[in-house]
């Protein structure tokens, strides 16, 4: 299936690593100009040699999302290089961060609010007229699976999680007039760099291993961790015009981990 991606132009944060990586190599298989930001020069520099590709412009810029000037940087930058122009807009960039309740801080709760809220809704607002001027423009939040449900020890990611939900429910329906699709991929537990970071070793079998013992710990039905490929063909299809009935919806990519569907 054509996903009709060929020369659509796409804003990934934190699309120098993991999930946001994959979304960006499936958008780049498919033909699409390509934009990442991230926090480190380096990792984006790592990246943009992974992707770049005959013909496709493939570009990383240096930013933190929870800046409150990022986005209208960005903007700025992607209006001039792609004529006022964005197909699709993939908030991605984020981590987890939870843990005992009674332990967290004002900081803490602050700080994940900027990162897992304020720059999804930031984002949005800063790259609408871009994302006006497209035939076919779409937005895609990076959740997890948990803004549906919570365990335990699990705020404050589960609880902001669950305001990106909304997020995305609301923005559906503010920006339909516009043409604006937005939704939702929430996941369950896919390899990414932040889980070699948790193994604690680059070692590629000791990872497996522990992400083995915690796809078994945490009873994925599929019994394995996610690969970021997984992701990125569903992003890919979700920021595509061959989705074109779809917005206000979140699709689990967990494995089945989920009971809420
Ligand atoms: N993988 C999973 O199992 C899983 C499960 C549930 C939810 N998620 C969500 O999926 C998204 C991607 O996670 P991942 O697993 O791919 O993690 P990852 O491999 O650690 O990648 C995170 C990316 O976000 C960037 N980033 C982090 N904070 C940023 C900031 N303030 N401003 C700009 N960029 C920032 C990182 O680059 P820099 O550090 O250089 O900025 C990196 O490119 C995250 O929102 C994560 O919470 C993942």
């Amino acid at each position: 299936m054509d996903l009709g991606l060929s020369k659509r132009k796409f804003l990934i944060t934190g699309g120098s690593s993991g999930l946001g990586l994959a979304a960006a190599r499936s958008l780049v298989a498919e033909g699409a100009d390509v934009a990442i930001c991230g926090r480190s020069e380096e990792r984006i520099e790592q990246a943009l040699d992974s992707l770049r590709s005959d013909g496709q412009d493939v570009v990383g810029f240096r930013a933190d999302v929870t800046d409150p000037g990022a986005f209208g940087q960005l903007r700025e930058e992607l209006s001039s290089r792609w004529d006022g122009v964005l197909d699709g807009l993939v908030n991605n960039a984020g981590e987890h961060t939870s843990g005992k309740f009674e332990e967290t801080t004002d900081t803490q709760w602050y700080d994940d609010f900027d990162l897992k809220v304020m720059a999804i809704l930031r984002g949005v607002r800063e790259m609408l007229p871009l994302l006006r001027a497209s035939s076919a423009p779409a937005v895609l939040n990076v959740l997890s699976v948990f803004a549906k449900y919570q365990y335990k020890n699990s705020m404050p990611s589960s609880m902001f999680r669950s305001a990106g939900l909304s997020a995305t429910n609301a923005l559906a329906r503010d920006l339909a007039d516009d043409g604006i699709r937005v939704n939702a991929a929430l996941i369950g537990f896919i390899h990414s760099d932040q889980w070699v970071r948790a193994a604690g070793t680059d070692d590629a079998q000791a990872v497996q291993e522990y992400e083995d013992n915690r796809a078994q710990q945490l009873g994925i039905p599929l019994g394995r961790a996610g690969t970021p490929e997984e992701f990125g063909d569903v992003a890919a299809f979700l920021l595509s015009p061959r989705a074109s009935y779809l917005t206000g919806t979140a699709l689990n990519v967990d494995g089945g981990l989920s009971p809420v569907i």
